[in-house]
Order: C-alpha cells, then sequence, then structure tokens
C-alpha cells in the first residue's frame, strides 16, 4: 500500500485503510498535546499531506523531533478524514522512519519559506524542492504530454532531428560550434586556417538551431510530422526571454498553405491551455494566488476566442498611429522588437494576434515569397506579457525562388539536399516553431524564462 501523495488526496484510497508514503519534509509543527505536524510532498501535486505524529512513537524524542524542512521520511499509519483546514485527508501515524536527515537545518540552502527567484536559481539542485518549481515542473510535463498526444491523435509522426548538424537553419549565425579537435594542438591547412576536414564529423559541426530543414524532408514523405527536443543559440542575449539551450515544437505539414499554419497554430495552442486548465487546477491555483492574478481569466478567454490575424504592413500602421514612445523607432521593413510586440498584443488587440506577410529582407531563406515580391508567408504568434510564442511560415517550395534566396552559394551547396526536395515532388508546405519555456511562461505567467527550465543555459551560466 504505498500511494502518491497525490491519490491520497484524489480519493485512491478509502479512508481508514493503512497507508505508506515516502517524501521530503516541507514543515513541522509541534501543538502543546505533544503531538507533530508533519507536511510531506513527494512531487506528484501541489499540496503536502499532513502525518500527524503523536509521542508514544518509540523514536519520537530521538528523530521525529529533529525532522525538519528536506528531511526524508517513509511514514506509514491510517488514512483518516482532516479535522484541520485545507486539506481533506491526513495520515495518522503509527511509525515515521527518518531516511535522511538535513545536516546543519539552519544552513539548509531553502530553509526559508520564501525565497527569490533569482535567489533559487542559484541553487538549482535543490530548487525543485520548492512549492513554485514544483508546480512548473508538473506543468511542464503536462504540456510535454498534451502535445505528444496531440499530434499522435492526429496522424502526426515524431521525428527525431540530429542535434550536431552542420547547416545554419536559420541564417542568424548563432551557432554553437561542436569539435571534437584538441583546442592546443589544432590542425591546420597549408593556408594556416583550422582543417576542420581532420574533426571527427570530417568539417565543421555545430549544435542544432533548429530541426527544421531536416523535419521538412520526413514531411515531404510522410504528410504530418514534427519535431519535438532541445535546440541552441548562441546569442548573446540576457532577456528574461532567451535561452541558450531550449526545447522546441516543430510541426511541418505538406500540401498546406500559410492559413493551414495559422489555424494549426491556433488550435494546438488552445489544446495545450485547456489541458493545464483541466489537469493542473492545483498547480494554477497557486500561480493565480501567487504570480499573476490575471492568468486563468486570460487562458479561459484564449481559449474560447478566435486569434486575430493582422498582416505586418497593418502592424506597423497601428504602431505608428499608436502614440506611444518606442525605444526602436517604427518603419516598415523593421523586425519587430518585443516592445513593438508587447504593444501589439497586450494595449492593441488584448490576446494572442497572428501576424503575417512579412518583408522578406528580415525573414529565412526558405520562407515563401509573395506574389508582391516584397514579403513572405511568414507569420508570428504574438501573446500578452511574452511577445512571440510561435513563429512560422509557409515554405518556399520553387527551386528557382528558393535558389534566389539562399544567403550565399556555400549555404546553397551546402544545402544540395534541401535543393533535392524540390526538384523530387515538391508540394507546398508550412509548418512553425513553438519555444516550449515560453509556452510554459505564457501558462503560469511565470516571468523569467530560466524559472520554466530545469537546468537553464544563459551566458556564464552552466554551473549546474
Ligand atoms: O522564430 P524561430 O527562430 O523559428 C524557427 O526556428 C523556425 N525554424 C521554426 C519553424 O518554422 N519550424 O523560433 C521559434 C520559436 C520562437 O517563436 C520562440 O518562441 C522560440 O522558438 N525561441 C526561443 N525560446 C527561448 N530562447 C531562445 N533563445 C529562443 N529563440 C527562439
Ligand atoms: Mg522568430
Amino acid at each position: 500500500n504505498k500511494f502518491s501523495v497525490a491519490e491520497l488526496m484524489r480519493g485512491a484510497v478509502a479512508l481508514n485503510e493503512q497507508v505508506v508514503i515516502k517524501g521530503w519534509v516541507r514543515t513541522r509543527r509541534t501543538s502543546k498535546a505533544g503531538i507533530s505536524f508533519v507536511a510531506v510532498h513527494d512531487g506528484s501535486c501541489f499540496d503536502p499531506i499532513q502525518v500527524v505524529v503523536p509521542d508514544s512513537l518509540a523514536n519520537y524524542e530521538s528523530d521525529v523531533v529533529h525532522l525538519g524542512a528536506g528531511c526524508a521520511v517513509i511514514a506509514t499509519g491510517t488514512l483518516v478524514a482532516s479535522e484541520g483546514q485545507g486539506q481533506s485527508v491526513e495520515i495518522q501515524a503509527s511509525e515515521i522512519e527518518v531516511v535522511g536527515l538535513v545536516e546543519e537545518p539552519d544552513k539548509y540552502p531553502i530553509a526559508k519559506k520564501r525565497h527569490t527567484f533569482e535567489y533559487l536559481r542559484s541553487q538549482a539542485h535543490l530548487r525543485p524542492r520548492t512549492n513554485a518549481i514544483g508546480a512548473i515542473t508538473r506543468v511542464r510535463n503536462t504540456l510535454a504530454n498534451t502535445i505528444h498526444n496531440y499530434f499522435y491523435q492526429r496522424g502526426y509522426h515524431w521525428v527525431n532531428t540530429p542535434i550536431i548538424t552542420a547547416s545554419d537553419a536559420e541564417g542568424a549565425g548563432e551557432l554553437f560550434r561542436v569539435s571534437t579537435l584538441d583546442l592546443a594542438n589544432l590542425p591546420r591547412t597549408d593556408k594556416g586556417e583550422i582543417d576542420y576536414a581532420q574533426d571527427f564529423f570530417g568539417g565543421e559541426s555545430f549544435l542544432t538551431v533548429s530541426g527544421q530543414l531536416n523535419v521538412e524532408a520526413y514531411c515531404l514523405a510522410m504528410s504530418k510530422v514534427y519535431t519535438f527536443g532541445p535546440t541552441f543559440r548562441a546569442e548573446n542575449s540576457n532577456t528574461s526571454r532567451h535561452l541558450a539551450e531550449f526545447w522546441m515544437v516543430e510541426p511541418e505539414i505538406a500540401f498546406a498553405d500559410l492559413d493551414d499554419d495559422a489555424a494549426l497554430a491556433e488550435d494546438f495552442l488552445k489544446v495545450c491551455i485547456r489541458s493545464v486548465l483541466e489537469e493542473r487546477e492545483d498547480d494554477m491555483a497557486f500561480f493565480q494566488q501567487r504570480v499573476d492574478k490575471e492568468v486563468i481569466n486570460r487562458l479561459s478567454n484564449v481559449v474560447d476566442s478566435g486569434f486575430v490575424h493582422m498582416d505586418y504592413t497593418d502592424a506597423i500602421d497601428i504602431l505608428l498611429k499608436s502614440g506611444q514612445q518606442f525605444e526602436f523607432p517604427v518603419q516598415w521593413g523593421m523586425d519587430l522588437a518585443s516592445e513593438h510586440e508587447r504593444f501589439l498584443a497586450e494595449q492593441h488587440v488584448k490576446g494572442p494576434v497572428v501576424i503575417k506577410n512579412y518583408p522578406k529582407d528580415i525573414k529565412a531563406f526558405y520562407m515563401r515569397l509573395n506574389d508582391d515580391e516584397k514579403t513572405v508567408a511568414a507569420m508570428d504568434v504574438l501573446v500578452p506579457g511574452i511577445g512571440e510564442i510561435i513563429g512560422g511560415s509557409q515554405r518556399e517550395e520553387r527551386l528557382a525562388q528558393l535558389d534566389a534566396r539562399f544567403p550565399d552559394p556555400e549555404t546553397a551547396e551546402h544545402l544540395w539536399w534541401y535543393r533535392d526536395l524540390r526538384r523530387y515532388g515538391t508540394v507546398p508546405h508550412a509548418g512553425f516553431g513553438l519555444g516550449f519555456e515560453r509556452l510554459i511562461n505564457y501558462v503560469t505567467g511565470m516571468e523569467n524564462i530560466r524559472d520554466a527550465i530545469p537546468f537553464p543555459r544563459t551566458p556564464g551560466s552552466a554551473a549546474f
């Protein structure tokens, strides 16, 4: 009869049954009557379970009175209805085994009840024991599960694209180099350049910035595919929205255009949001109370209404006429900065907005050129609090147009296989990338993306 705290809380076990739970102490308090109330959590749900320990237990004085935050215990006892407020059941302990004590409890790094998120990042190995990081971890897990189920149920194939690659899929030059070469003794060519041909991979290789180019190959055979995995960007941006290592979900659909892509993005986001509202009610109540008073309301509205669509050109007009003082002045042809994106989503639309048809010069080479020859069939989904959460496009399926858009001849040569896909049975296709950690921040109301991933990688930080 070993159960998780969540199972006991949701009534999986009848009252007066004998149960055993294993977990970590969140708090212990004593009553005057010689009883300890020990709150034990095991990660399975937001609330800890209360274990009532009478001083008649043989190890009460030797062990139980020393229990405090962080100690590991196994508690055996009877499940009873709780008389206290805030919990429906508790365990009347007949035995409590101390498995791991906390050394020097007053120095336990997360002993205090409330810490700043910034401080907790310096304790990345212990922060999963806190309320907030526990809640984020469960929400992240629910979302990952929803994402795989969403695609599986709709006939998509999960394609595992490579982490190590030779191509810069976004052409943005934010690559982490992968090399087995001995740094102290780099092989040189006749010209004195580093000879990457002697590397283990027989040429330069990098960590992937996106699985898109590879997944396109599978799309043009399997029709509906997606990748979901880690991606890497060596952008030196110290913001609350950027990580050097983040997870991305990238669906790709064949015989599809930009409107199909936008419709998929909207349906997909709504299903993700709904699953968190339904399956993680306990954690969402916490985020609503402690992190963002509006979060549940906001998400409920999103699920119930259609996304606003807008052309880039109209978005520029709106920004120009907004009367706002932006740090970066607005003009047609510029990339939207975070302040512009947030104005559009937060002030103008007050909800998710899909911006379409961006100028070709600010977007990646693979996006399909529109008939105006000035814009490409790109779309970004912007949401309040975050800005860009999804970036996608219809892909250029015409070889001549693709060739004209490669940034340089080397890229075209390198991507001979990607060109091949336009030579052999090419079809219109489209896809997008969702930043998984941005989705987590969006649904929880959390502000910093470093709290949405277990061990954040940002410039200068990989300590854990
Ligand atoms: O807009 P991006 O760069 O698009 C792509 O990589 C395309 N290949 C996707 C596709 O069409 N298959 O990135 C997609 C999303 C962004 O909208 C953002 O949510 C997230 O990935 N993202 C980041 N998240 C955290 N840290 C970073 N440094 C990110 N860069 C992008
Ligand atoms: Mg983008």
